[in-house]
C-alpha cells in the first residue's frame, strides 16, 4: 500500500486594517530609520483598529479558502495563536460561527508563543494520514505587541495565514520528518494580566539560534535530508534579519557557505507586515510560493521557533502546478488596503487595546474587512460578518 501524500493545499493571508510605517517611528523615537530598514529589515508594521484582532484576521485569511473549496470534508479547525482573546474559549469556535463551517467540526485553540502553527500543521497531517478524505483548516493568527517605547516596538505586527490541509495537496507536501527541540527560556512570555509581551531581546536571540541547532541536529539524527538538497528555507522571522542570522547559525555549524540572497524572496510579507507570531514563518511560505515560478518539485526546509522554547524543522516538497494556486495578487491587495497612521493615532489605538470585560462596549466600525468585532455584551465577545 502506497503511503498518503499529504500537505498543504490553499495557503492565503490576511491582515490588520492599518499600517505604520517604520521611518515615521524612528523620526518619532529619534532613531536612524537605517537600523529599522537594514538592522532588523522592516519597513512597515500592520495594526489593528478597535474592530479587528485575531479572529477577524484569521476569518478573512480563511474566507477564500471556503470560497474555492466549500467547507465539505472540514472536520477539524485548529486555531494557533500567542495573543488569545480568551483564556477558555477557542477563537477558532468564533471563526468556525463567522464562515459557517458544519457542526461536525472539532476545534481547538494551540498556543506556544510562534510556534504552535508548526504543531498544529503537523497534528493536521497525522488526522489526514489517518483519513485521507478529511480535510483539517489550520489559522495562524496574531497580534504581536509590546510596550510602547520599548527596544522591541519596532517589531510589532499583525497578520494571520489560513492552510488547508489535505491527501493529494496542489501545494506542497509535507515530508515525514521532522526535527523538535525544547528547552525552558525566559526569553519571551506574557504574564495572563498583560496585553503586552515581556521579552529579553538579546536572549530570545540566542534562545532562537540555540533552537535552529537543536531542531536541525534532531532533524537530521531521523533521517531528514541534508543541507545540499534543501532548496529554500524559510525561517520564523520576528524581524527579516533574524532568518539571516538563522541561516549563517546553521552555515556555520554545518561547515558550509548556504546562499542568503535566497531568503529575500521570503520577507517579502514579512518587511511589510510586522511580526505576526504564529503566523509569521507561513507568511515566509506564502511570499514565496507567490514570488518564485521556479519551485516545482523543490524542497523547502521550514524552520519554526516558539519562545519559551519549542522550535521545529521539517521540510515540504512543492508541488508541480502550484503557480495556478497561489494568491500573492490578493495578499498584495490586502496590503494595498491598510490605512496609513500618524504616530499620534497608532500610540492611541495601542494604548486603547486593554478592554475591561465587565462594561458592555460597542466597537467604532473602522475595519474594511469582511468580519468585525462588534463589542462586549454580558462580558461575552461579540463579532459579525460585514460583507454577507
Ligand atoms: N544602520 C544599520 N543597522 C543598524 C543601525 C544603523 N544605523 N543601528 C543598529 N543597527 C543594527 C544593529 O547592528 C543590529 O544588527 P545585528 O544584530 O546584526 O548586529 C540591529 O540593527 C538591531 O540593533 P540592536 O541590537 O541595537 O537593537 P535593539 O537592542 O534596540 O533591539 C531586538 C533589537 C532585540 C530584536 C528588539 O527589537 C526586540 O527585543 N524585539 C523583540 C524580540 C524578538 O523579536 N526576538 C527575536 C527572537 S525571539 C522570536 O523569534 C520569537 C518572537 O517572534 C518574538
Amino acid at each position: 500500500m502506497s503511503a498518503v501524500r499529504v500537505g498543504i493545499h490553499d495557503l492565503s493571508v490576511a491582515t490588520a486594517g492599518h499600517v505604520l510605517a517604520l521611518d515615521d517611528l524612528a523620526a518619532y523615537d529619534g532613531t536612524d530609520p537605517a537600523k529599522y530598514r537594514v538592522g532588523l529589515g522592516q519597513e512597515q508594521m500592520s495594526v489593528p483598529g478597535p474592530d479587528e484582532d485575531i479572529v477577524t484576521m484569521g476569518a478573512a485569511a480563511a474566507l477564500p479558502i471556503l470560497h474555492t473549496h466549500g467547507a465539505d470534508g472540514i472536520r477539524t479547525l485548529f486555531f494557533a495563536t500567542e495573543s488569545g482573546v480568551d483564556q477558555s474559549k477557542s477563537a477558532g469556535v468564533f471563526v468556525h460561527e463567522l464562515l459557517g463551517l458544519p457542526a461536525t467540526c472539532r476545534v481547538v485553540e494551540l498556543k506556544q508563543a510562534c510556534y504552535s502553527a508548526t504543531a498544529a500543521l503537523q497534528a493536521a497531517a497525522g488526522l489526514v494520514a489517518r483519513n485521507p478524505a478529511e480535510k483539517v483548516l489550520v489559522i495562524a493568527s496574531d497580534v504581536a505587541r509590546y510596550e510602547l517605547d520599548s527596544a522591541a516596538e519596532a517589531t510589532q505586527g499583525a497578520g494571520a495565514v489560513a492552510m488547508l490541509v489535505t491527501a493529494d495537496p496542489a501545494l506542497a507536501e509535507i515530508e515525514p520528518v521532522s526535527g523538535v527541540h525544547t528547552a525552558d527560556v525566559d526569553d519571551f512570555w506574557r504574564p495572563n494580566d498583560s496585553v503586552n509581551a515581556v521579552v529579553d531581546g538579546k536572549l530570545s536571540i540566542v534562545a532562537y539560534l540555540d533552537g535552529v541547532i537543536g531542531a536541525w541536529e534532531d532533524f537530521r539524527a531521523r533521517g531528514g535530508a541534508p543541507l545540499g538538497e534543501i532548496d529554500r528555507f524559510c525561517h520564523h522571522q520576528p524581524f527579516t534579519r533574524m532568518a539571516v542570522k538563522a541561516h549563517r547559525r546553521l552555515a556555520e555549524h554545518e561547515g558550509v557557505a548556504l546562499d542568503e540572497e535566497l531568503l529575500a524572496v521570503t520577507t517579502g510579507y514579512n518587511r511589510r507586515i510586522g511580526n505576526s507570531y504564529t503566523a509569521s514563518l507561513y507568511l515566509a511560505l506564502a511570499a514565496l510560493i507567490d514570488a518564485d515560478d521556479d519551485l516545482a518539485g523543490r524542497r523547502i526546509g521550514m524552520f519554526s521557533y516558539g519562545s519559551g522554547s519549542v522550535t521545529e524543522l521539517f521540510t515540504l516538497v512543492v508541488q508541480p502546478g502550484y503557480r495556478a494556486h497561489t494568491r500573492g495578487a490578493e495578499t498584495e491587495r490586502a496590503l494595498a488596503a491598510r490605512t496609513p497612521l500618524d504616530i499620534a493615532r497608532y500610540r492611541e489605538l495601542h494604548a486603547a487595546t486593554h478592554l475591561d470585560s465587565h462594561a458592555d462596549l460597542q466597537t467604532a466600525h473602522e475595519s474594511s474587512g469582511p468580519f468585525r468585532f462588534t463589542g462586549l455584551t454580558g462580558r461575552a465577545r461579540r463579532y459579525a460578518r460585514t460583507d454577507a
